[in-house]
This record gives structure tokens, sequence and C-alpha cells, in this order.
């Protein structure tokens, strides 16, 4: 492929585009002047799939017509429900579809993970995290240092960026988990950082031993 940077280059790109069709499966919300929004938000909230209303509406119908009944009946009875999801996402993380479950909110699940993995003592309780972090992330950061009664000032290691640069370097990130690695109790980076997009090399990451 020779790339070019041309509205006519974008267009030829789209019509052979395997997956273009897939683009009409979504409502895209209309700007002002009523065209079809660009739109590249996928982590915060992504486009609604056309069949979302069908699927809710479906749900509705088996609360109405089941009652309580429908936690175990019916198509597709809610208790079990993370059960029919497994499949699918095993394949998106490349994970057994034993390992993965989908449950909660993002947030809710790092906390459940840091009461697992982040045990902080006097020598090793740093938590090392990428600087602009998604806010929330951030937070539950802060908050579970503080609640094993430590001050994020100090336990809470940033990595960012050089100066005038958008992503970090491995490099850099890797010097600091040795110069740093005897006081950080857990690495919490994100496979894809939401805001710029760099994917982080957890294979050299993990090689540190961190
Ligand atoms: C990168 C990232 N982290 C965390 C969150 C927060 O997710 P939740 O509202 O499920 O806790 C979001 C939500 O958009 C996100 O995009």
């Amino acid at each position: 492929m020779h790339y070019q940077n041309s509205l006519e280059f974008a267009q030829k790109m789209d019509e052979e585009d395997p997956l273009a069709t897939i683009r009409e499966e979504f409502s895209i919300p209309k700007n002002k002047n009523g065209d079809s929004e660009i739109y590249l938000c996928g982590n915060s909230l992504g486009l609604q799939p056309k069949l979302a209303a069908e699927y809710v509406k479906r749900e509705l119908e088996q609360w109405a017509n089941l009652g309580v009944k429908g936690h175990f009946s019916g198509d597709y009875p809610w208790m079990p429900y993370h059960e029919f999801l497994s499949e699918g996402f095993a394949e998106l993380v490349g994970a057994k579809s034993s390992e993965v479950v989908a449950m909660n909110t993002l947030t809710a699940n790092l906390h459940f993970m840091m009461v697992s993995f982040y045990r902080p003592s006097k020598k090793r309780h740093k938590i090392l995290i990428e600087e602009h972090a998604f806010p929330s992330d951030h937070y539950a950061v802060e908050s579970q240092i503080k609640f094993h009664g430590f001050d994020p000032d100090e336990s809470m290691l940033m990595v960012k960026p050089r100066q005038n640069e958008q992503t970090i370097r491995t490099d850099d990130l890797l010097k600091l988990i040795e110069e740093q690695g005897d006081s950080i109790a857990l690495v919490m980076l994100p496979g894809v950082q939401y805001y710029t997009g760099q994917v982080f090399d957890m294979k050299a990451i993990h090689r540190t031993g961190a």
C-alpha cells in the first residue's frame, strides 16, 4: 500500500475495506448540519449498535412475562448471563474462556484486582501508573494507597513522556522499574493508553520481573 494524504485515497481505501458494511450496523449521531459525525470515541462510550434496542426490549419482555423466573428460564436466563459472553470475550482478549468473566464497571473491577494484588509494605508500597491515566483509574489507585495508610504523593509513581513527546519511551519505563523496583508493589499500566493510543510493550515490562 502506498499511502497518500488525499481524499481520493481515503475513499478508495473505504471502498476496498472488507469491514465497511459494519458501519451500517451502528447509529451515528448527526452534527448541526445534519451530517453524520466523525466518531472516534471507542473507549468511553462507543456508538450504539442498532440491535441494542431490540436486545434490551427482549429482556424487558422476559421480565414482563416471567418476573423473577427470568433468572432461571427463557432463552437467556439472567443468572448465568456471564457464561454466554465468555467465548466472545476470550477471543477478544486472546485468553481461554475459563479465564475471563464479564462483570461490573471497570473501576469496580480495578478495586477488586487491587484488593488481591496490592499488598503494600513499608519498603514496597508504590504503584506505577502512567501520567494522565484515565481519571477514574487514577483515583482508584489513589484511594487504594490511602486505604492502606500510605500517601499518594509518595506511593504513586508516575511514568510520563519526555518533554515535547506524546508517548512514553519503553526504555524510560524499564529504567524506572529498574531504579525503583524494590519499592514498587504493583505495576498498573493499560495495554493501550486510552488517550494517546500507545500500546505498551507488556512483554518487555514483564521481563523486568515487575
Ligand atoms: C480507559 C478507561 N478507564 C476507565 C473507565 C471507567 O469505566 P467505568 O465507568 O466502567 O468504571 C473508562 C470509561 O470510559 C475508560 O475508558
